[in-house]
């Protein structure tokens, strides 16, 4: 399959059309795009021009798709709906626009649930899902449910959720959307460190601001690509006091855990 030398993902000619009929049009519109392993790419664009939907494509939500779109070298329209969702739940973490808490399950169970497809025990599960949420100082939310979590703690449970399971690929549609500048910062060292591991993210933001820690940045118009550029990513100085993800590194062991905060 996938030398090292194979780009993650190659889009060739992607379009995506919603609508039948008259109704019908197309929210990605041609798109040749190809992502090697380890870019930290922030995708800007007008609301409506299909950075969504892109994201959507490339986390194998969507396989409804014109065009390829080949994932490590190979082309997912070859791949069973089985196989896609195994490759999504093992290789893909996604911080969704919308959250995407599950309402009746608390905090550490959101967290866990990508840890299910691994075949991990209920008790090692909860205790890798803890380990994360602590980083996310979020230990003392475990067992609320979502409903009682403010915008800002929903979206770290989200994130936390979308890291469990140490993804190679991860795909944030606006992560800090809902946070203050600080708290954005924070979220954003997180994934700046993670792209500093050599993972690849794609990430959606409006924030011009938040490029700074990007390798490439691509603007978007009516389905297309408008504008893509390679740059050094820039990680800007914060004042923060207490860093989330300080312990990062320990997070394969939650049991070296048990001491921390
Ligand atoms: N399920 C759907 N059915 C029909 N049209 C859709 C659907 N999902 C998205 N669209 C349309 O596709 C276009 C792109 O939507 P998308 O959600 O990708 O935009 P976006 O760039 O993420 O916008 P925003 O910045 O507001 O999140 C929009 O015109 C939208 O109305
Ligand atoms: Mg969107």
């Amino acid at each position: 399959m996938a030398t090292p030398s194979t780009p993650v993902i190659t889009l060739t000619n992607l379009r995506k059309r919603f609508g039948i009929g008259d109704a019908q049009h197309y929210a990605i519109d041609g798109i040749d795009l190809t992502i090697e392993s380890g870019e930290f790419i922030a995708i800007m664009g007008p609301s409506g021009c299909g950075k969504t939907t892109l994201l959507n494509i490339l986390g194998l939500l969507d396989s409804d798709i014109e065009g390829s779109y080949e994932l490590e070298g190979t082309s997912i329209s070859r791949l069973s709906r089985r196989k896609q969702s195994r490759i999504r739940s093992e290789q893909i973490g996604f911080i969704f626009q919308s959250f995407n808490l599950i309402p009746r399950l608390n905090v550490i169970d959101n967290v866990s649930l990508p840890l299910i497809y691994k075949g991990l025990s209920k008790l090692a599960r909860t205790k890798k899902a803890s380990a994360i949420l602590r980083s996310f100082h979020l230990g003392e939310r475990e067992f609320y449910m979502p409903h009682q979590l403010s915008g800002g703690q929903m979206q770290r449970v989200a994130i936390a959720r979308a890291l469990v399971n140490e993804p190679s690929i991860i795909l944030a549609d606006e992560p800090t959307g809902n946070l203050d500048s600080h708290a954005s910062h924070i979220i954003m060292e997180e994934l700046s460190d993670l792209h500093q591991k050599g993972n690849t993210i794609i990430m959606v933001t409006h924030n011009p601001d938040l490029t700074t820690y990007a390798s490439r940045v691509i603007t978007m118009l009516d389905g297309k690509i408008d504008t893509d550029t390679f740059k050094l990513p820039v990680i800007p100085k914060t004042n923060k006091k207490v860093p989330l993800g300080a312990h990062r590194k320990t997070h394969h062991d939650p049991s070296e855990q048990e001491g921390d905060n």
